[in-house]
């Protein structure tokens, strides 16, 4: 096998992981043997994560949009095996003339910059077959009306991904991108919109029905334990692209 396959014993570092598609990426790397630490800025929701992950899992509060935090949190970290990006806050969709540039431009904040910040300062601490895997959504391939700046962030977080894979080589850097999955991100709808969403979305889907969290962890796990393929999307979707 590979110097990549495998997650036993590796070190898996996931910042979002304490929600949705980073907490199943954590629960499911733990339940192969990795070393999990999770992050993100609740430090209740980071406290309960970590005792729904079980075993040596570990949590750091931290919020990723704060550049000097996560320089320290790399840095009290110290080495390890696999970095994941998944965090994420709601989005704001709405059409191109009522759009108000200066929302716009934060939406870039966290998916962007954070990602950014997040390699940038957790890379060198990355261990020789080690990977990074960053979180895009299929907006960018598929956008709808109304998703102008959402698809703008998708696409440019596959762009990024493509760069990084050049830059850091040998790290392989890749990128998952889910279609609507049944996850927090939801939560600034009604509950009553949100379950009428999931259900005209998946209804209209090959697979007939919207993700769950763990449909994409699994896709993060593969592409880090894998070991030849960099600079790739992989697109976890239930269909979207083909409707
Ligand atoms: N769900 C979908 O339908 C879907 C579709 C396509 C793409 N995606 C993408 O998948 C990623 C994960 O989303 P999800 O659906 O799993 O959402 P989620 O359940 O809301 O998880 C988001 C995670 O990000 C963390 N987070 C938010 N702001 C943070 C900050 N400033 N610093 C550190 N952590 C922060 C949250 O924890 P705290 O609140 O504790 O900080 C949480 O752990 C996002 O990039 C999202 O855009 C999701």
């Amino acid at each position: 096998m590979g110097s990549g396959t495998g997650l036993q014993n590796k070190r898996v570092v996931i910042l979002g992981g304490s929600s949705g598609i980073g907490l199943a990426v954590a629960e499911l790397a733990a339940s192969q043997g990795a070393n999990v630490v999770i992050a993100s800025s609740g430090a209740e929701r980071v406290q309960k994560a970590i005792e729904s992950i079980g075993g040596e899992a570990q949590g750091q509060s931290v919020d990723v949009s704060k550049e000097r935090d996560v320089a320290t949190l790399f840095t009290k970290l110290g080495v390890f095996d696999h970095l994941v990006f998944t965090a994420g806050d709601s989005l704001h969709l709405r059409d191109l003339a009522t759009t108000d540039l200066g929302q716009a431009r934060r939406a870039f904040e966290l998916r962007y910059w954070s990602a950014l910040a997040a390699v940038k300062y957790g890379s060198p601490h990355i261990r020789k077959g080690g990977s990074i895997v960053l979180t895009t959504g299929v907006a960018g391939l598929r956008p709808q009306k109304g998703w102008v700046v959402a698809a703008s962030v998708c696409g440019t977080i596959e762009a990024l991904t493509r760069a990084l894979a050049v830059e850091l080589a040998p790290i392989r850097v890749n990128a998952v991108s889910p279609g609507v999955v049944r996850t927090n991100l939801w939560q600034s709808m009604s509950a009553a919109d949100r379950e009428h969403l999931y259900e005209s979305v998946g209804n209209s889907l090959p697979v007939g029905r919207v993700g769950e969290p763990y449909d994409i962890a699994q896709a993060y796990l593969f592409l880090m334990q894998e070991g030849f393929s960099t600079g790739q999307t992989v697109v976890v979707d239930g269909g979207t692209v083909l409707v």
